[in-house]
């Protein structure tokens, strides 16, 4: 371990994402599968790191565990410079509220709700005065190019167009760690290249430290850095750019 991973005070950015000889098993009948076997990996504030593998691999295990939903059996995880592992499990939930954005599948959006309304849930919820949640959830609406389409609910928006409000919603916490399973199952492969450029975009603008799970290599291209997990375990992909 090297000292500028974990000393989050002394930070001048949001720290990141460390996991640190992560492993993770379930219970499976008798015996047990290994999900995370023995994984490292630091991804940098700004930073958008896809992940391949194939089904099975550990792509959401790393995700569960990066997000503080599930705790590994052994390893140390740190986000934005704070340990989510070995502290109690409110703490825990709290982080993961409060430093922690996710942007899965399906947009997840409520169907009575504008796109505006969706992400002011989010800000009420951090007991954010009402008037400045509305400015930063209109600021986000329009960097995601809704601007026009804050009044809409989902089912008068596309495909891509939910996932851009999902995308926008998850930014509304200013999370340290944002975390993407397979953003873009449901679109064209246009639109699938739009939403991820546009993670790649929100990524560094904001610097956060993205971990996008993707199937799609051609996506996973579009990332700052590729690794690929095989049978829990993780192994580099393509040419990262060592940093
Ligand atoms: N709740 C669970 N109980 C038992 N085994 C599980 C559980 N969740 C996942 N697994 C197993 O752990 C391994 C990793 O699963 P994981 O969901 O992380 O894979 P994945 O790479 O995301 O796959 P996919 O691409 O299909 O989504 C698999 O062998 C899976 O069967
Ligand atoms: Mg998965």
């Amino acid at each position: 371990m090297t000292a500028r991973d974990v000393t989050a005070d002394t930070m001048t950015d949001r720290g990141g994402l460390r996991l640190e000889q992560v492993c993770l098993r379930y219970a499976d009948g008798d015996g047990e599968v290994v999900a995370l076997d023995d994984v490292s990996l630091t991804v940098d504030p700004g930073e958008m790191v896809a992940v391949v593998g194939a089904s099975g691999s550990g792509k959401s295990s790393l995700l569960a565990v990066a997000g503080a939903m599930r705790q590994p059996d052994s390893g140390h995880i740190y986000v934005g410079g704070t340990a989510v592992t070995g502290v109690p499990a409110k703490q825990r939930s709290t982080l993961r509220h409060d430093r922690v954005g996710f942007v899965f599948q399906g947009s997840n959006l409520l169907a009575s709700l504008t796109a505006l309304e969706q992400l002011e849930l989010v800000g009420r919820i951090g007991r954010a005065p009402r008037a400045a949640t509305r400015t930063k959830a209109l600021a986000l609406l329009e960097e995601v190019g809704l601007a026009a389409k804050a009044g809409r609910r989902p089912g008068q928006l596309s495909g891509g167009e939910r996932q851009r409000v999902g995308i926008a919603r998850a930014l509304m916490a200013d999370p340290a760690v944002l975390l993407v399973d397979e953003p873009t199952s449901a679109l064209d492969h246009q639109r699938a290249i739009d939403i991820v450029s546009l993670l790649v975009e929100e990524t560094h603008r904001h610097r956060i430290a993205t971990l996008m799970v993707t199937h799609d290599r051609s996506l996973a291209r579009l990332a700052d850095r590729v690794i690929e997990m095989r049978d829990g375990r993780l192994e580099p992909a393509g040419a990262p750019s060592e940093r």
